[in-house]
């Protein structure tokens, strides 16, 4: 897959696609949401207030007071952003920029399949950008499929790679992207051939019907061998320190 050399790192802020999906730059920021007209249910509005008397600057307590709404909501809906902006007094944009950073924060509403793309650079340098764009193009009409640009997943080696409901397949071609697609509509085994965990490895027993499906414990540790370890030979026989206890 050819990348064309073209990795925009470090354009508008970010080269990750989909980095100002969260944004309408026709309209102007919104205000600190009025307390009076944002209700907030009274439990996650104590959650967060509790999360704010932790730190001097209140503004420290986004991160848990977003996990605390994304539990109460499923996922940071729009809604529960406002109510943190309300409670926390910051702007919604606030909430929004940390809720958009942080991969683990849902900004869609959860169900259907995730895929994520990876577009860190180890992938990005063997075509993820490009890759990513097929995958959206090819789940455009799949409502249920959800399209994500991700940070490293932590398998460079199968660069460019993808989640797919949590199953690592690559490296991917592009053309993969709508197989991707098929198998998830299907309900099949997504890319069996590129999953990572069905890789050939060093070990040739592993991922074989040869590997043991599990590890045996044994019942009983050999017992360690009574008396103390031997201290290394001096050279000289003078010497009366250890590491532990220095000479006099
Ligand atoms: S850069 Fe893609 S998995 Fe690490």
């Amino acid at each position: 897959m050819d990348s064309g050399g073209r990795v925009k790192r470090f354009q508008h802020g970010s080269r990750v696609p989909g980095w100002d999906d969260s944004v309408d730059l026709g309209k102007d920021p919104a205000p600190v949401p009025e307390p009076a007209v944002t209700p907030v249910p009274e439990a996650l509005r104590a959650e967060i207030e509790g999360y704010m008397a932790r730190y001097p600057d209140r503004r420290s307590a986004v991160i848990p007071s977003l996990f605390a709404a994304q539990r109460h909501y499923g996922w940071c809906s729009p809604e529960a952003i406002d109510q943190v902006a309300a409670v926390m007094r910051i702007t919604p944009a606030y909430a929004t920029s940390i809720a958009t950073f942080y991969d683990m924060f849902e900004t869609h509403p959860p169900g259907g399949h995730d895929v994520y793309v990876c577009t860190n650079i180890s992938c990005s340098l063997r075509g993820a950008d490009e890759l990513y764009l097929a995958m959206v193009a090819a789940a455009e009409s799949s409502e249920d499929i959800n399209v994500r640009g991700f940070e490293c997943l932590g398998a460079c080696d199968l660069a460019p790679m993808a989640s797919v409901d949590g199953v690592y397949v690559g490296p991917l071609e592009n053309s993969d992207a709508e197989l991707i697609v098929e198998d998830v509509r299907a309900g099949r085994p997504v890319l069996e051939h590129k999953q990572l965990a069905r890789r050939r490895v060093a070990d040739p027993a592993a991922n074989s019907d040869d590997f043991p499906a599990t590890t045996t414990i044994p019942d009983t540790v050999p017992a360690p061998q009574a008396g103390p370890p031997t201290p290394p030979e001096r050279g000289h026989g003078e010497a009366t320190a250890t590491e532990d206890e220095p000479a006099q």
